[in-house]
């Protein structure tokens, strides 16, 4: 079996492309250039080409199975995978995973999550098999913050105090590979979210304890973190990101004992927890650093 894997050069595809090659089948990537050499798995086709590119899609998808669909947080998000979907349909692929966001329609202000539902509500619509991945706040964009956590000694996400879920980007990727290689998961929709939440407080607290040093949460003044975000990512980005913070602030974004308890059942096992990977990422760090000094 040929599996299509779109954003396998990426945090959360590349562990895809692992898992899937574990569970024997064959990969394909798409991406837009060579990768360089060794950075993915042996065995593993490539495809040249851009999802919004229909010729290019369809020669990606020539002689492949099953798709996993992840686009890029760009704002062409929705015909890009638009592009995919439809191709995917036309060209009568037995399954596609689809990678969403956890409490994708209590978020329809913000664009990205938007874009998510309407693909979601395609996949119910037109009959190719399907599962889709509705992944919390991913553990793993907290490594972004090595920076600030280990300099400045601030926790800067505006995640509020009410606590919000998370995935580890593992956990998602085994869930995506048993829905592509195991029967039974059509129609699915898993959450995927660890068995804790996190707070603002809680993170600066935690990461204080495992780097040894006072770590402070710089709150959620949202027009503030929206204009620092400017500076680092394109305007649209941050006012998205800023919406999303913001409707997880006044609404919640906590997930539920039943949603945990059926990841689980999926994954065979207890899904992972921001405690561990951050003890985790805290002793890779801290090795990274003996080894420079
Ligand atoms: N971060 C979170 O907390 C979170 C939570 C829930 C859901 N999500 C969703 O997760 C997704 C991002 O996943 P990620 O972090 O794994 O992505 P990522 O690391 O940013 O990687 C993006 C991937 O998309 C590919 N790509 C980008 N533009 C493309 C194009 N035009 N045509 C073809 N491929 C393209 C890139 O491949 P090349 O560069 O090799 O072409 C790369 O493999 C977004 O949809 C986001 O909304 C994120």
């Amino acid at each position: 079996m040929r599996i299509l894997v779109t954003g396998g050069t990426g945090n959360v595809g590349s562990v895809v492309v692992t898992e899937l090659l574990n569970r024997g089948a064959e990969v394909r990537v798409l991406t837009r250039k060579q990768p360089e050499a060794g950075k993915l798995p042996v065995g593993v086709e490539v495809a040249i080409g851009d999802l919004l590119d229909p010729v290019a899609v369809e020669e990606a998808m020539q002689g492949v199975d099953k798709l996993f669909l992840l686009n890029a947080g760009v704002p062409e998000e929705l015909t890009q995978a638009l592009i995919a979907y439809g191709i995917a349909k036309r060209l009568g692929l037995k399954h596609v995973t689809y990678l969403s966001v956890f409490k994708v329609e209590q978020f329809r202000d913000v664009p990205h999550f938007a874009a998510k539902l309407a693909v979601e509500n395609a996949l119910r619509e037109f009959g190719v098999p399907y599962t889709i991945l509705r992944p919390a706040y991913y553990m793993q964009n907290d490594l972004n913050l090595k920076p600030v956590l280990t300099g400045a000694g601030v926790y800067p996400m505006p995640i509020g105090t009410t606590g919000i879920a998370t995935a580890d980007v593992r956990d998602i990727a085994e869930a995506a590979a048993i829905s592509l290689t195991e029967d039974g998961h059509d129609g699915q929709i898993y959450d995927i979210v660890s068995p804790t939440t996190i707070t603002g407080p809680g993170n600066a607290a935690l990461w204080s304890k495992l780097l040894g040093k006072d770590i402070k949460y710089t709150g959620h003044s949202f027009d503030e973190w929206e204009k620092g975000m400017r500076a680092r990512v394109p305007s649209w980005s941050a006012y998205d990101l800023r919406v999303m913070f913001q409707g997880y602030f006044d609404r919640g974004f906590l997930s539920t004992e039943t949603e945990v308890t059926r990841l689980a059942r999926l994954l065979g096992r207890t899904p992972r927890t921001y405690e561990a990977f951050a003890m985790e990422t805290a002793a890779a760090w801290q090795s990274q650093a003996l080894q420079h000094a």
